[in-house]
Formats: C-alpha cells, structure tokens, sequence
C-alpha cells in the first residue's frame, strides 16, 4: 500500500491537517516527476485530495455524527476522510473496495485505529448527509456551508444573507479552467485551431476576447504542452480586467509591487507588446525565479526584477503607475483554492489588511504627479479592500479615486472601484481601484 495513490492522498491530507502549506504546494510536492504516477493516478490524487478538503465539513459531520470521541487524531482523520469522501462523492467505486482499500492502508499507517475506522465507515455505507451546490438551505446550513462560522458572519455583513448564500452555495462547485491567449509568441487563430483539432471545447470570453472558457478539460496533457511552450497562461479574465485599467500607454514606467508568478506582469507586456518599462518586485525570491522563468519563456522583454519588500521599497526614480496587487486572504478565489477556508483565521486576515496598507503608504511617494496607484485583491471581503481605500483616501488628500476608465457596468462599485464577485459566473472574485495623485 506504499506509494500508492491513496497512500499518497492520505500523506496529502495528513500533511494539510498538521502544517499552514497550501494544498497546491503540497498536491504538487507528492505528485512531481520522481513519483512516476500515471496521468490517471495523478488526476485521482488531485481530485480527491481537493475534494476532500473542499467538503471537509460535510466529512467531519458525518464522521462525528458516529463517533463517541470528541477529539480524532490526525492520522485516523486522514484515513476516515479517504475512506469516506470515497463513499460519498465517487460513484464510480463501490463502497467495498472504498473501504477495503482504506482498512488495508489503516493496517499500516494507524494499526490501533483499524477497528474505529472500519465501524465508522460501514455505519456510513448507505445512510449519510451528502452535501453539493444543489442541496438544499436547511441542509447546508447544518454544515455552516462548509465554511468557517467567522467567515460566514464577516460575508453576511458585507453582502447582506442572499448574496452570501448564493456565494457560499456556488462556491462549492469544481471551477472551469481559463486560459489567456499570449499573442507575443502565437496568435488566437493558431490556439482555436489547436483546441479545436484536439476537440477541446472552449468559449471565448464576453468581454476580453483573448481569454477562453475550457468547458471541458480531460486533455490536459495539451494544455500543459501549451503552457510550457509559453503560448498560453492559466488566467481568470477577473485579473484582465485589473490589467486594463493601469489604461497603459506605450513607452511608461510601470511598478508592478506584489508581481510574482506574473501573471498581470505578462498581460502587462502582452498589451503593450513590451512597448513599456516595467519593473517587477516581489518579496519572496523563489517566487521571483518563477516570475523571471514565466516571463521569459512568455517572451515579455524590457523587464527588470527586485528582490525586496514593497512595504520599506525606496527609489529615485517615480513612475507613471504603480500596481499593487496585495497579498490578501484570496478568498475570492475559494473555489480554486477550498483549502483557504480552512486555512484563513482571522489573525492572518488582520495581518494582511496592515501589509497592504503599509505597502500603499510606502508606495504612494513613487507615483508621478498626475500618475495612478492601482491596488487590487482578490479577495471579496470589505476591509482588505473598499475599507483599505477610504481609509488611504482620507489620509491622503492629494490622491481620489479615479472613476474614468472602462470596465463592464456591473463590475463598478457605487464607490467607483472594481469588484467582481464571483457568482453566477465562472469569473474569480477580485477587487481594484485606481487612486490618481494630484500633488
Ligand atoms: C496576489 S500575489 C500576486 C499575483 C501577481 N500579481 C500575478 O498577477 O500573478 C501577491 C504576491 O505578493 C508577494 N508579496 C507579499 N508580500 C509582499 C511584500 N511585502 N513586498 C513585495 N511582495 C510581496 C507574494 O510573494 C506574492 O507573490
């Protein structure tokens, strides 16, 4: 059983229980090369290990439900939650081999803990709360919809009960998969014809026509060929939208603060056909190294890189835009990411609201009399966003919030920001504004 696929989703979900690494990181450390899984083993891992962190609630209320002990240790859990999410979600493998597979892989890992396990399971069989977007109200809410009560509480007071239900709700759901067209190495013609040949089906997005809706992703393997050559980026057009209003013009100086792994950098220099001098900075200097690797490889040019911390950075020389796409809570994004629920307290939370705002304070003396400061998040909760802005603003009298630039209507807040909320769409939660500075 070492070595296996489940073995390794148990390892996964092990790991996520006892560390603060996301499960990205670790899906990506337990999956790479020198594993030599299949194409079918890795996708099972993947799916599996996110699914059970995504219906992690609906998990432990089942397990709880049956369970004597208030208190599981981390390895039993682990191995409850393989067996189980299997039972629950997989339909496609009998509810034997679910758990035969899980007590064999107990045999090793929790030897005391066989015997619970197999009880728990086989009390689950046929009889458990199944929860998905389509469940009903009253029964999501026995789960708090699988999110943290804090957070629950801190979305209803921002957007009201219905707007966060349906947030809640919709956000359980699996994420289509979006990529941007990089027209500095191919052009949109030549990727439609490849997505095409290969039966690919896609959608162009409405409003940004370089940005295309995969609907369905069992070619992966094309994809990834794609992405490696540089011709395309995996890119919600939430964060197309951020990149179109810095409104850009050719030859400017650009700051691009919080820039790693370059996504926005990329669309900055595809826009401009790297007509622009941009500089890119981020504080974390492997994340630095895959932002040069990307960019190169994407053929961005004109580029220079900092390995330093936005909060204290000094230069001589002002720039005509500064983007600060802040470290945030990402919680805009929880339905790529479902480990930021569990992951997010609200210290870090606190933590983030300060960096970013002493990343604004810091910045704000390098924009260009007449120039833009542009903060985004893709977060969608108040305070790491319009509560950052309105605070920024009445201390600094020679910025305002600038309202003059083009995005879809119902992006624009009635404060005059962006924010996209990630609800009946397949768009990521993300939030900006565009500050100009006077004097
Ligand atoms: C939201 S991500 C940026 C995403 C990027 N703009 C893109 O479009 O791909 C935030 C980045 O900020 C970096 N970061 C966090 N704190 C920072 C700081 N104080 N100074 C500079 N970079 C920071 C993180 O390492 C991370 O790469």
């Amino acid at each position: 059983m070492n070595n296996t696929p489940r073995d390794i989703i148990f390892r996964i979900t092990l790991k996520f229980l006892e560390s603060d690494i996301s499960l990205k990181l670790i899906i990506d450390y337990y999956t790479c090369k020198k594993n030599n899984f299949t194409k079918r083993d890795i996708s099972f891992i993947n799916n599996v290990s996110k699914g059970i962190i995504r219906f992690k609630s609906v998990l432990d209320y089942n397990i709880f439900k049956h369970s004597k002990q208030k208190t599981i240790d981390n390895k039993t859990l682990s191995l409850l939650y393989l067996g189980l999410y299997q039972i629950i979600y997989c339909d496609s493998i009998p509810n034997y081999a679910s758990v035969n597979t899980t007590i064999e892989l107990a045999k090793i890992k929790s030897k005391k803990s066989k015997s619970f396990i197999n009880a728990i399971l086989r009390k689950n069989d046929k009889n458990f709360l199944k929860i998905d977007s389509n469940s009903s109200y009253d029964k999501l809410k026995k789960i708090s919809f699988g999110y943290r009560k804090w957070q629950v509480n801190k979305l209803t007071k921002d957007y009201g009960i219905d707007k966060t239900r349906q947030f809640l709700i919709q956000n359980l759901n699996i994420p289509k998969i979006w990529i941007r067209i990089n027209t500095l190495k191919t052009t949109k013609e030549n990727i439609e014809e490849i997505l095409i040949t290969n039966k690919i089906d896609y959608k162009v997005d409405k409003f940004l026509e370089y940005f295309l809706l995969i609907e369905k992703f069992d070619r992966k393997n094309i994809i990834k060929k794609l992405i490696e050559k540089g011709l395309i980026y995996i890119q919600n057009p939430s964060s197309g939208h951020v990149v179109n209003i810095l409104d850009i013009k050719p030859k400017m100086s650009v700051l691009d603060a919080c820039s790693a792994p370059g996504g926005k950098a990329s669309l900055i220099s595809q826009i401009t056909k790297n007509n622009v001098e941009l500089t890119c900075i981020d504080n974390n200097e492997s994340r630095l190294l895959t932002l040069k690797n990307n960019l190169s490889k994407m053929n961005c040019k004109n580029i220079s890189f900092i390995n330093c911390d936005s909060s204290t950075f000094s230069s001589e020389k002002l720039y005509d835009i500064i983007l600060i796409d802040a470290p945030c809570s990402s919680f805009g994004t929880v339905k790529k990411n479902p480990d930021i629920k569990w992951r997010l307290t609200e210290k870090k939370l606190k933590n983030n609201i300060e960096t970013q705002f002493k990343i604004l304070n810091n910045l704000k003396k390098y924009v260009k009399i007449n120039g833009y400061l542009i903060y985004s998040t893709c977060s969608i909760f108040n305070d790491e966003n319009e509560n950052n802005i309105i605070k920024f603003l009445n201390e600094n009298g020679n910025f305002n919030l600038s309202k003059d630039y083009k995005i879809p209507s119902n992006f624009k807040t009635d404060l005059g920001a962006m924010k996209i909320f990630p609800i009946d769409n397949e768009y990521e939660g993300m939030f900006a504004s565009r500050l100009k500075r006077y004097d």
